[in-house]
């Protein structure tokens, strides 16, 4: 690996210039983010696909005909999805788009060489399902508006960020724009605007778990140590809406729970971790003398959902 490659590449992400440049120059730094940084955008999709399947989301999306990854890069989106959806399926179209031709000619030869059953196409379309991945880093207001009508046209809508504070500050204000024409199923239990748009010092956040090979590969050592990223935390944030015409074609669930976001605050006698429902947010405090199981479970879980009676017990 062109460790050094990566490294600029990152640097790139923390200089603000990836706003501006196009910085897919050639096929080698594609390759270099795909082994790499890419890699750990594809496990953060993976968790949430794995949660939006315990929560009986993925009806939604697993007949889907037709999906748009916009902002593809190298394609890990679409990948992520075709892992979860079941083997008869209905895609025939993938739009990927990006401002960079080659990252979408990229994404197409890597995908099609997987998946000969699926027409791969560059450029954008309206689609069934949008996929949007790490891009609200690098686009300006104009952009964002481009993003949010290119997508508008779909049944659902995808959208992982880092679970850094001003991508997800930014996905709540994606979100707010959205909620006219559509329902959020997740991560959000309710359809309120967002508490954390409302100038709180938290933001939406969560972490994924990653595959436990890494921590005893020496290429993922090396990655950690050049990048001097740990291994041990994948932050992100996301969002999963339907098209508010969906709710006469399927039943929909009662708005219910309180979902639990960020990390798990240790104090010496206790553990709080902040949750969020229609009523805004609240601290959850779980005694470590009474809550020992309900605490072992929840450190498992990220995206722990919990019943109003469960918190008051
Ligand atoms: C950090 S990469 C993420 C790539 C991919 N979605 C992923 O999750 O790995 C951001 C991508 O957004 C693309 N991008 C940035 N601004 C864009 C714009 N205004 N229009 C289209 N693509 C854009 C970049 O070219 C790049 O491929």
């Amino acid at each position: 690996m062109d460790w050094e490659l990566v490294q600029k590449i990152r640097g790139l992400y923390f200089s603000g210039k990836a706003q501006i440049d196009n910085y897919w120059q050639s096929q080698e730094v594609l390759e270099a983010y795909h082994e790499t940084l890419a890699q750990r955008i594809l496990w953060k999709w993976q968790e949430v696909f794995r949660l939006l399947k315990r929560e009986g989301l993925d009806r939604y999306f697993t007949e889907v005909e037709s999906v748009l990854d916009w902002g593809c890069g190298t394609g890990v989106a679409v990948e992520s999805l075709l892992e979860v959806l079941p083997s008869r399926n209905s895609l025939s179209q993938v739009f990927l788009y990006d401002r960079s031709p080659i990252s979408m000619a990229f994404a197409r030869n890597r995908l099609k060489a997987k998946h000969e059953s699926v027409g791969f196409v560059d450029g954008k379309s309206p689609a069934a399902m949008s996929l949007v991945s790490h891009v609200l880093s690098e686009m300006n207001p104009s952009q964002i508006k481009t993003c949010l009508s290119d997508i508008a046209g779909s049944q659902v809508i995808l959208w992982l960020e880092p679970g850094t504070k001003d991508c997800s500050q930014k996905l709540s204000m994606v979100r707010q724009q959205l909620m006219a024409q559509y329902r959020v199923l997740a991560p959000c239990t309710h359809q309120r605007t967002c508490p954390f748009s409302l100038g709180d010092d938290d933001w939406c956040h969560f972490f994924a778990e990653p595959p436990s090979f890494i921590f005893q590969s020496s290429y993922w050592r090396e990655f950690s140590d050049r990048l001097n990223i740990d291994l041990h935390t994948l932050p992100l944030s996301f969002l999963f809406m339907i098209k508010k015409e969906m709710e006469t074609a399927v039943q929909l669930d009662e708005e219910d729970g309180i979902r639990c976001i960020g990390p798990i605050r240790k104090h010496k006698a206790y553990s709080e971790v902040v949750g969020c429902d229609a009523e805004g947010l609240c601290n959850i405090r779980f005694l470590k003398s009474r809550h020992k199981a309900k605490l072992k479970q929840m450190k498992k879980d990220s995206f722990a959902l919990l019943t109003e009676s469960s918190v008051k017990s």
